[in-house]
């Protein structure tokens, strides 16, 4: 059969394939890339051109493409045993993860609930809130709180509490309400203002709000420290710790969703640690397996669960998807937490965002860029693009560029960040840099 270019690929791709978050009219201006395997950071088409992956695809690659380690616990695990039903059944892979997640929260939260997508945790820990109550008698705790440019994903649930009007105004009229409260995004600081003061600031909107509806509110749920897909919305850890103290006071579960910022990416392998908290309810997924499988889950607190035990089957968490704990994701995130240990994962990328940040400096100081932030391996920063149609488009000029200098960046609007897997030696940081400084310069002037 004749070798199939990366233009074949491309062209049968756009025949049968419906790619996710796009408007496929724009693949009329913007190539789609074909890729034909990865190794590391790396990804490689069918001409063998290569593209730094500097957002992990999607956040969820922590130790490269093809990484040997997770590669062998995987074909292990193959031949053993690739999935079994976990209702009525379980086994080895699933045990494990879930004690070695419970010992990494140091047992606060010790029962672990699986699913595959990030969205579908986040409609579990939803669901379990409101049954939890219920079953503690306060039925009538069915409300829910989100943050302003929130992002908890697509199903129909998860985009109720997701506040972003380009994903979720389509499908308004299929949404439950839920309450807005005001982000603590540090960039929104006023003059003389720190972060904390911030964090101080957005907290009274949640005293507001708990005083008024606290009888009728389920939960609230926030992405600690970093609201990603709105934009790398940093905020100052004080607001957690609040946070936490006013769900406490108000008797309302506190939803962490981690499936962005969880293993590692903001430093600690919890974000929420940095604020010396535990949620009733943390949601992980992407990193989790490595970024081979899907795989997501929700960690809660003992006394959470205890609430559904019972005789009586109603008072259980009926809720299953048929993959549920499946045994080849369970196997590669264990891989991942042995890597973790191993390597020192930890401090090693404090080492390597240090050597980041040195690379990044000149775009910190740069006079059309504000808000240059980094928490952990995540940086970010905004372009200033007063002209509205080329702040339009300033994203898709960015990706297109960054291609033809073999980097992956998908920025967020005007914000163009980082999300590097935990692999990148310092020829490729300096490379990285130089090329986000070579390709931010090419936009601006173009
Ligand atoms: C914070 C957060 N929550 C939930 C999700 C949804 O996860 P998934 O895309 O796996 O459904 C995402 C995805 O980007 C996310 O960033």
């Amino acid at each position: 059969m004749k070798h199939q270019t990366s233009s074949d690929w491309i062209a049968r791709s756009l025949r049968s394939v419906w790619h996710p978050c796009t408007q496929m009219q724009h693949h009329e201006q913007v190539p789609l890339i074909a890729v034909r395997r990865a190794k590391g950071p790396w990804l490689y088409d069918h001409e063998e051109r290569r593209y730094l992956d500097a957002i992990s695809s999607w956040w969820v690659n922590l130790f490269g493409h093809a990484n040997p380690r997770i590669n062998a616990a995987l074909k292990d695990q193959l031949d053993t045993l690739e999935h079994a039903m976990l209702a009525g059944f379980t086994h080895e892979p699933v045990i494990e993860l879930s004690e070695q997640l419970a010992s990494l929260t140091g047992h606060a939260l010790g029962h672990a609930f699986y699913a595959s997508d990030g969205a579908s945790a986040v409609e579990i820990a939803m669901k379990m809130s409101f049954h939890a109550w219920r079953n503690a008698g306060f039925p009538d705790k069915q409300e829910f709180v989100c943050l302003q440019g929130s992002y908890h994903g697509e199903t129909i649930g998860a985009l109720s509490v997701t506040d972003v009007p380009l994903f979720k105004d389509a499908y308004g009229p299929l949404l439950r309400a839920a309450h807005v409260v005001a982000s603590p995004d540090a960039r929104q600081a006023l003059e003389g203002e720190s972060a904390q003061d911030v964090a101080r600031r957005a907290i009274l909107d949640v005293e507001r709000l708990f005083a008024q509806r606290g009888a009728n509110i389920a939960a609230i749920i926030v992405e600690p420290l970093v609201q990603c897909a709105t934009g790398m919305a940093m905020h100052d850890p004080l607001y957690l710790a609040l946070l936490r103290a006013l769900c406490d006071r108000h008797r309302v579960h506190l939803i962490a969703d981690e499936i962005a910022v969880g293993c590692g990416r903001t430093g600690t392998f919890f974000a929420c640690e940095q604020a010396a908290i535990w949620p009733d309810f943390l949601c992980l997924s992407k990193g989790i397996s490595g970024g081979y499988l899907p795989l997501s889950l929700v960690l809660t607190t003992d006394a959470v669960y205890q609430s559904f035990y019972s005789e009586d089957i109603t008072r259980g968490f009926l809720h299953s998807h048929s993959y549920t704990g499946n045994a080849l994701a369970c196997r590669a995130a264990l891989a991942t937490l042995q890597i973790f240990r191993e390597d020192d994962v930890l401090n090693r990328n404090r080492e390597r965002a240090a050597k980041l940040a040195m690379a990044m400096a000149p775009l910190a100081g740069d006079g059309r860029v504000r808000h240059f932030r980094q928490r952990g391996t995540i940086f970010a920063f905004d372009a200033i693009e007063p002209d509205a149609a080329r702040a339009a488009s300033f994203a898709r000029r960015f990706f297109t560029t960054a291609v033809e200098h073999e980097l992956l960046l998908r920025p967020i609007g005007r914000t163009v960040y980082l999300m590097p897997p935990y692999v990148l030696d310092d020829e490729e940081i300096a490379l990285l840099g130089a090329r986000v400084n070579t390709v931010f310069d090419s936009v601006m002037a173009s």
